[in-house]
């Protein structure tokens, strides 16, 4: 059987854009689970820990969710939880030595597949592991609510599949410069090779209002003037003043402080938006988009 990164990749970008559409229409209609990328093109910029909080949240209101750690190599997720390192869990998944049961950490409702640390075989080997990944998601889109991806920095191809691939993507950027250029030319190639018309944004370690606005301005106008791309403006988390030490423990925990309010008011202006758009898909274009998909595929 054909995989389904194949299957996306033999179209070209103007068929992949329609492509796009309709697996997205078709996944809402049969209750498939909701896949977002954490993603932003620059390093550095809060993808791993904002992912994390955002998946530990949706856990706790109630949805099975996953968290995928898609830094293949450098994986950070399992070490900012402060659980053990398992170079072999990730690396024995792609090579089918052991179940994806049998690889997850497992909190409540909270899923996580962490990925390896420098692990050499990994390394060496040839493996085609976006596309693993999306086998992966495909597989097992019926028994999440959400799966979430910790997408790594940059341009790879790697990247642009997982993040073409997911029905929405959070773009994570700082108000430095190049996270904003990064950003800018990540939703480019998006658009132009896989017809992307529409992310989320993020700002994270804004000092003030003033600039937090500047930001959300400046990149929604752009995408949308020299894109012709929407951009749903999630809200920002300001730059926590915290030892470094100590940064982990703040961010994830659970608390009264503002920021965690502040982070909770993020996540219902997703769940909003998520409503709303899975509000707007009515039943008389169902049937029209089942036959379309079949059609195209
Ligand atoms: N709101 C914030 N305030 C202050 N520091 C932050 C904030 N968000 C993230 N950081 C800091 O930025 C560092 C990088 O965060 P994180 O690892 O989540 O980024 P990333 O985008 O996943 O990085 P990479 O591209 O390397 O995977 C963290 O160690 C953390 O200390
Ligand atoms: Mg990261």
């Amino acid at each position: 059987m054909q995989k389904t990164s194949e299957w996306l990749m033999s179209f070209n970008s103007s068929q992949r854009q329609q492509v796009q559409a309709l697996i997205h229409e078709r996944k809402k209609s049969f209750n498939k689970s909701v896949t977002v990328s954490f993603t932003g093109g620059k390093g550095g910029v809060g993808k791993t820990s904002i992912a994390l909080k955002f998946a530990k949240e949706l856990a706790k209101q109630g949805h099975k969710t996953l968290l995928i750690d898609c830094d293949y190599n450098l994986s950070n997720t399992a070490i900012r939880l402060g659980l053990p390192l398992n170079n072999s869990n990730f690396y024995s998944l792609l090579t089918a030595q052991k179940s994806f049961e049998d690889c997850l950490h497992k909190e409540g409702n909270f899923h996580l597949l962490s990925a390896c640390n420098g692990d050499l075989d990994l390394f060496d080997s040839k493996l085609k592991l976006e596309e693993l990944i999306l086998d992966i998601i495909a597989g097992h889109e019926d028994d999440f609510d959400f799966i979430l991806l910790d997408c790594p920095a940059g341009l790879s191809k790697e990247a642009l599949i997982l993040n073409a691939y997911c029905d929405q993507r959070i773009f994570v950027v700082t108000p430095d410069k190049a996270s904003i250029t990064d950003s800018y030319s990540l939703m480019k190639v998006l658009s132009t090779k896989f017809g992307v018309k529409e992310n989320h944004l993020l700002v994270n370690m804004y000092l003030t209002s003033k600039q937090f606005q500047r930001v959300a301005v400046t990149i929604s106008e752009t995408v949308e003037n020299f894109l012709g791309c929407r951009t749903n403006i999630l809200g920002g988390l300001k730059r926590i003043d915290v030892e470094h030490s100590r940064f982990d423990n703040f961010f994830l925990a659970n608390t009264e402080s503002g920021f965690h309010k502040k982070f909770l008011q993020v996540v219902h202006k997703y769940s909003d938006d998520l409503s709303r758009s899975l509000g707007e898909f009515n039943s008389s274009s169902r049937n029209r988009l089942e036959q379309d998909v079949q059609t195209i595929s």
